[in-house]
């Protein structure tokens, strides 16, 4: 399973990365927001970064100008993915960028007809919102199960995201329900880092070391 950053902070995204488990970052306007600048110069920054893929997201709402800024940040650099809300300009937007070979991600996915449209459409990824319906008492991870199961018997050529992560138990339940990738917040990655146990063990293991030369060099 791949794991991206679901931020637009250059340094958490540089600390996945030296940690080796980063396989590519999503971005979206409240992900923008919280940092700031030229939306262009962060996306430049974060695709040198790392080459997989790096979504970015659309404001536009008409078709002409999804597709626009679609091949505006598509010529920012080779990873881009343009990120395209699920609707019915957002469909015909996805299908126009797909037949001109540039990638896409539809995001705001809550059902598993949503996810199955936008693959039809041309979407490489699909963004169901697991958290979001989790918020609204509906079971997110039901979304993930279904798309999985018709991305497998059709063979469609999509990935399927999971996003709108909170915790790290969303990521477990995501791979065992055969997501190909899930994007993850920073605080849910060094969630998954830790175990009270293992940070016990690291104690453990420390006190014994220290007692055990102290010991031998007492003995001379
Ligand atoms: C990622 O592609 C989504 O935009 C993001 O995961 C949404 O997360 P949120 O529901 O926590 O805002």
């Amino acid at each position: 399973m791949k794991l991206f950053l679901d931020t637009a902070e250059i340094d958490e995204i540089r600390t996945g990365i030296r940690w080796g488990v980063i396989d590519g970052v999503t971005t979206n306007p409240t992900l923008f927001a919280k940092v700031g600048g030229s939306y262009d110069e962060v996306l430049r920054q974060i695709c040198k970064l790392t080459p997989g893929p790096v979504s970015a997201e659309v404001i536009a709402d008409d078709v002409e100008g999804m597709v626009a800024e679609g091949r505006h940040f598509a010529a920012l650099a080779p990873n881009i993915v343009v990120k395209i809300p699920m609707c019915e300009n957002g469909l015909e937007a996805i299908s126009r960028l797909a037949e001109e070979g540039i990638r896409t991600n539809c995001t705001l996915i809550f059902s598993a007809n949503q996810g199955l449209l936008a693959a039809k459409a041309g979407a490489s990824f699909l963004s169901p919102f697991v958290g979001r319906l989790d918020d609204v008492n509906e079971e997110g991870m039901t979304v993930i199960r279904e798309l999985a199961d018709i991305v497998g018997i059709f063979e469609l050529e999509t990935e399927i995201i999971t996003a709108s992560v909170r915790h790290p138990r969303h990521v477990t339940d995501a791979a065992l329900a055969g997501a190909h990738i899930a994007t993850i917040p920073f605080k849910v990655l060094q969630q998954m880092v830790r175990h009270p146990l293992t940070d016990r063990g690291i104690e453990l293991f420390k006190a014994d070391w220290a007692k055990a030369t102290k010991a031998a060099s007492a003995k001379g």
